[in-house]
């Protein structure tokens, strides 16, 4: 939970705002009931802090109850049984897959309106990246080194702000 609150964090928050335009998909399979699927819609948003234990609540509030149609748990924060095939069409249609040792960034032309897959602390599973590769997925790389994801995320987001809208 911990990766995941981190990494929405890193995907949403600016020093003094929020990034309004950014939406965040965290796809949680382990036990109890998996799968479970909660978005945050940044321009939505309305008590999300930088503080990850506020946003624990939030995401805790999402995963009751949790049904394949979403449901707003709170202002911006919506939460439904969804796993990782139904996740990627609530966004979609366009992906760009982080992982190390992918396209150097600095020379990928990213495709506008993108969806960035991330894993956690564990690659994802050859299944997943499957259905990435089905989908035409850029894979891109961010750096020579292996990095904690809400990291990724931050240089990504830094790369993105980088570049001419
Ligand atoms: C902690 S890493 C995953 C496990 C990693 N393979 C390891 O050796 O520990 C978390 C995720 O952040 C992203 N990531 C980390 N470093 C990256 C890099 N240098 N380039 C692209 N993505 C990266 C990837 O999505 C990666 O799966």
């Amino acid at each position: 939970m911990d990766i995941l609150l981190n990494a929405a964090n890193a995907a949403l928050h600016l020093a003094h705002d929020l990034r309004r335009d950014v939406e965040v998909g965290l796809l949680l399979l382990g036990p109890p009931n998996p799968p479970r699927f909660v978005r945050f819609e940044g321009f939505r948003l309305r008590n999300y802090q930088p503080d990850i234990r506020s946003n624990a609540a939030l995401v805790r509030r999402a995963l009751v109850d949790a049904y394949r149609i979403e449901r707003e748990s709170s202002p911006g924060v919506f939460g439904s049984q969804t796993d990782f095939e139904e996740a990627l069409d609530r966004f979609g249609p366009v992906f760009v897959y982080a992982k190390e040792g992918g396209k150097d960034i600095r020379q990928a032309s990213l495709p506008a309106d993108a969806t960035f897959v991330f894993s956690d602390n564990q690659d994802l599973m050859a299944a997943e990246e499957r259905v990435l590769t089905e989908r035409g997925a850029l894979v891109v790389g961010l750096g020579p080194l292996a990095l904690h994801t809400d990291h990724a995320i931050a240089i990504l987001q830094n790369e993105l702000d980088r570049r001419p809208v």
